[in-house]
């Protein structure tokens, strides 16, 4: 079947089996046009959360589909791409967290959305790359475990001064490529445009650019923007959502392009896969999602 075949079929199967499909902002622009939302993680569970129908297809990686169905345990939620990992919520397991309650019995553990649900089960509060900051200011302890990303939580220790906060070694491969030579060269090639660059990127790259956003936030800062070219420090596959959003403006990657390749996985074949075979289906236990659910529930009530 070709592209528009599919497309055709992918339609037909979502009403037959009420159905839903969602997908990151990674996602290729194929299976970004095909879904009924695109978004950041977050978003995206609580758009399906929200949503009527009873199947949910998550195009994204796997701990999104996990938080997904925490946050819809009712529903069947499915994953085109069985292997689609992240490999910044590999590099926290639950022994660590154990660990880290251990040795700092007063400090309020916090971690990222990108962690596995059962790591999600041992958090005090999750948070997302949108709202780390203003989260971790409001949580009252004065002593933080931020995990896993060493990035994002030097840009909260950056904004946040009166409380200790101590951070995990993990990271993500896709963004720790930017480098601080990417941004004085894109400065000289456009010096007119504005550089927006994730959190996850290193320190002295945030430190350089003209704005620092998750996805979502970036989204919201080129629509509120009056300049015409962007400059974009995240992976490739958000600039397809950018020039949607601001068909008039031109946007460049910053540097080379960078490729998250467990995002690039699922194919518009897969997305019709899972709908006809319903696969892969996420299942979690009871435990799980009760535990998982509390620190997603403490950030949403901050
Ligand atoms: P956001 O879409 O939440 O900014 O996340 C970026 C990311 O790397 C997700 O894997
Ligand atoms: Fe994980 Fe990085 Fe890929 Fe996002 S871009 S899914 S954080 S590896």
């Amino acid at each position: 079947m070709n592209d528009r075949e599919l497309t055709k079929k992918i339609k037909e199967l979502k009403s037959k089996k009420n159905a839903i499909i969602v997908a990151h902002n990674y996602q290729i622009p194929e299976v970004q046009d095909i879904a009924d939302f695109t978004g950041d993680s977050l978003e995206l569970s609580k758009k399906c959360a929200a949503a009527k129908e009873n199947i949910i297809v998550f195009c994204g990686v796997k701990f999104m589909a996990e938080t997904a169905k925490i946050l819809s345990p009712d529903k069947k939620v499915l994953i085109p791409k069985v292997n689609a990992g992240c490999q910044l919520a590999d590099s926290i397991t639950e022994k660590e967290v154990d660990e880290y309650r251990k040795k700092y019995p007063d400090a309020a553990i916090v971690g990222y959305v990108n962690t596995s649900a059962s790591v999600k089960a041992m958090l005090d509060y999750c948070v997302t790359s949108a709202n780390a900051v203003d989260i971790v200011k409001k949580i009252p302890n004065n002593r933080i475990v931020f995990l896993p990303d060493k990035n994002l939580g030097l840009w909260v220790k950056k904004n946040i001064k009166d409380k200790e906060i101590i951070i995990h070694n993990g990271r993500c491969y896709v963004h720790h490529k930017f480098t601080k030579e990417d941004i004085i060269n894109a400065r000289t090639s456009h010096p007119e445009a504005k550089i927006i660059v994730h959190p996850e990127c290193l320190p002295e790259v945030v430190e350089l650019a003209d704005a620092v956003a998750s996805t979502s936030g970036m989204i919201k800062y080129v629509k509120e923007s009056p300049v015409k070219k962007f400059i974009i420090g995240t992976e490739e596959g958000h600039i397809h959502r950018l020039k949607k959003e601001r068909p008039d403006a031109e946007f460049y990657s910053l540097g080379n392009a960078q490729i998250c390749f467990n995002m690039k996985l699922t194919r518009l074949k897969d997305v019709y896969e899972s709908l006809e075979k319903e696969q892969y289906e996420i299942s979690l236990s009871e435990e799980i999602i009760r535990k998982a659910k509390i620190p997603i529930e403490r950030m949403v009530n901050l």
